[in-house]
């Protein structure tokens, strides 16, 4: 560890403040603050202070034009058969980004170990490895599922994996890996912020920090070795995500595209999520917060809101794509978010901030969409693949995402000839569930369930 030589990096970019206590610190300490400083980028992050008041480049109204998109009621069967061999040929991999700390959602576990099974009272992350074991055995090959935590959520989940035993997948086709984190800047001076005397405060780098982290810890070389070809993606809190969607993977691979992605019809023209897009022809995703209420409520000629495709994120990235983008000089941009950071002042005192004091910055995963030559999107419909768990209560909260996987297993019953008794507002009128290992998808159900099953209360086919 060569002290002189981080004092002086830092005292070139003003930022030597963080070595105030220094002296003081034992030798772990030491080298766990020196470990934090080598990492860190100085002259970006001056870049990145400069720039903090250039709103995130919002493209002109003209260049933004509706995504073209296959619709649901599009011919399916040639897909099928092609992702179904994909799948058989051990091209795919599976990954789940579960670094978020769950702030909105008051839960202090990682949010992939929150209960939402209606019945069983099963976790995200049991569903989620579940469908992967099932694919696993209906197609007779590995499919490495790759787990992006934070250094939050990192030793929980996997404490909670090896607890679970691996909900049944073998060990070594669990693969964890870490997110990278950036330091916070104080708002008003562009200075690191110290969490305590031996540490900056710092937290994940978005959930942009995949596609690095991937390439760094050397699992994107792994997937190659294996013959993977592409890389299904999701977020964790999503419980009805139709995990290496076989008709998804055919569309994206008849396109032979970089990228693919899933879009959802948005609940009304303000949704709180992103937007799917194109600018200048490429493939964008825009975040409602930089969009203006005019053009999310612009309509097209037949009377249709032009911006109606919604982010549920889910992707698909080829491995060679996510290849090219993690080399060279392609990066990322980064987002800025001013927020409370409790930190340290010059004197040592923490300081529990009760205004915005701190720059946080984050990179997006969908910024690395327009950089595909090749795309496609493919609509999805929400009931079957999109509730997400945001929030305690209300919208996205543990009782609508409850429901959606009531209704969605009450809508496959009755797909394959059962009568299930409905609520007045149309809800499933008892809590029921199917496992992913009983059945997968509506078609496996019709071939394993009794015509004459009494739904007369909660039900778990599993
Ligand atoms: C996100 C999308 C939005 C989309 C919505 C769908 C962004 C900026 N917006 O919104 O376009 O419509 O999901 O549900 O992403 N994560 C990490 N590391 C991080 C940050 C996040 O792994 O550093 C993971 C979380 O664990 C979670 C996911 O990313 O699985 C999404 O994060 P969240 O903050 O919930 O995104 P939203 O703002 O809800």
């Amino acid at each position: 560890m060569n002290t002189d030589a981080i004092r002086q990096r830092l005292r070139e970019h003003g930022q030597d403040h963080v070595l105030a206590w220094w002296d003081h610190l034992d030798d772990a300490e030491r080298r766990a603050l020196a470990g934090q400083l080598e990492t860190i980028d100085l002259p970006r992050l001056k870049q990145l202070y400069a720039e903090r008041d250039k709103t995130f480049a919002v493209p002109s109204a003209e260049r933004i034009q509706p995504v073209p998109v296959i619709r649901r009621d599009a011919d399916a069967t040639h897909a099928r058969r092609l992702g179904n061999e994909a799948l058989a040929r051990g091209e795919v991999a599976v990954l789940v980004v579960a670094g978020g700390q769950g702030t909105r959602l008051g839960f202090d576990l990682p949010k992939g170990m929150f209960p939402v099974g209606p019945v069983s009272n099963k976790t995200l992350f049991h569903f989620h490895a579940e469908k992967v074991l099932a694919l696993r055995r209906k197609h007779g090959q590995p499919i490495p599922l790759l787990v992006m935590t934070s250094h939050a959520t990192e030793a929980p989940t996997r404490q909670f994996f090896e607890e679970q035993r691996y909900f049944g997948l073998p060990k070594d086709e669990v693969w964890f890996f870490r997110q990278g984190v950036m330091p916070a800047l104080d708002l008003h001076t562009g200075k690191l912020l110290l969490e305590t005397k031996g540490s900056l405060f710092t937290s994940p780098n978005g959930h942009g920090g995949t596609l690095t982290a991937l390439a760094e810890t050397g699992l994107l070389d792994r997937l190659k070795q294996l013959g993977v070809r592409q890389v299904f993606y999701f977020q964790v809190d999503n419980p009805l995500v139709k995990v290496a969607d076989p008709v998804f993977l055919g569309h994206h691979l008849a396109a032979d595209a970089e990228v693919s992605s899933k879009v959802v019809p948005k609940r009304g023209p303000t949704e709180k999520v992103g937007h799917f897009v194109t600018v200048d022809g490429r493939c964008t995703i825009i975040e409602y917060s930089d969009l203006t209420e005019a053009q999310v409520h612009e309509k097209d000629e037949r009377g249709e809101y032009k911006l109606w495709a919604g982010n549920p994120a889910i992707h698909l990235f080829s491995v060679d794509f996510l290849a090219r983008v993690t080399q060279g000089q392609t990066r990322l941009p980064f987002h800025v978010a001013r927020k409370k950071v409790p930190h340290l002042d010059a004197q040592g005192n923490p300081v529990k901030p009760d205004q915005e004091n701190a720059l946080k910055f984050e990179m997006f995963v969908f910024d690395a969409l327009p950089l595909a030559d090749r795309w496609t999107v493919v609509e999805a419909d929400r009931a079957e693949e999109f509730e997400p768990l945001k929030n305690a209560t209300g919208a996205d909260s543990p009782e609508t995402v409850k429901r959606a996987i009531s209704n969605l297993a009450a809508q496959w019953l009755e797909q394959a000839g059962v009568a299930v008794p409905r609520t007045s507002e149309g809800h499933a009128a008892h809590p029921v569930e199917i496992s992913p290992l009983h059945a997968l998808d509506p078609e496996e159900l019709a071939t394993k369930v009794d015509k004459k099953l009494k739904v007369a209360g909660p039900l778990h086919l599993e």
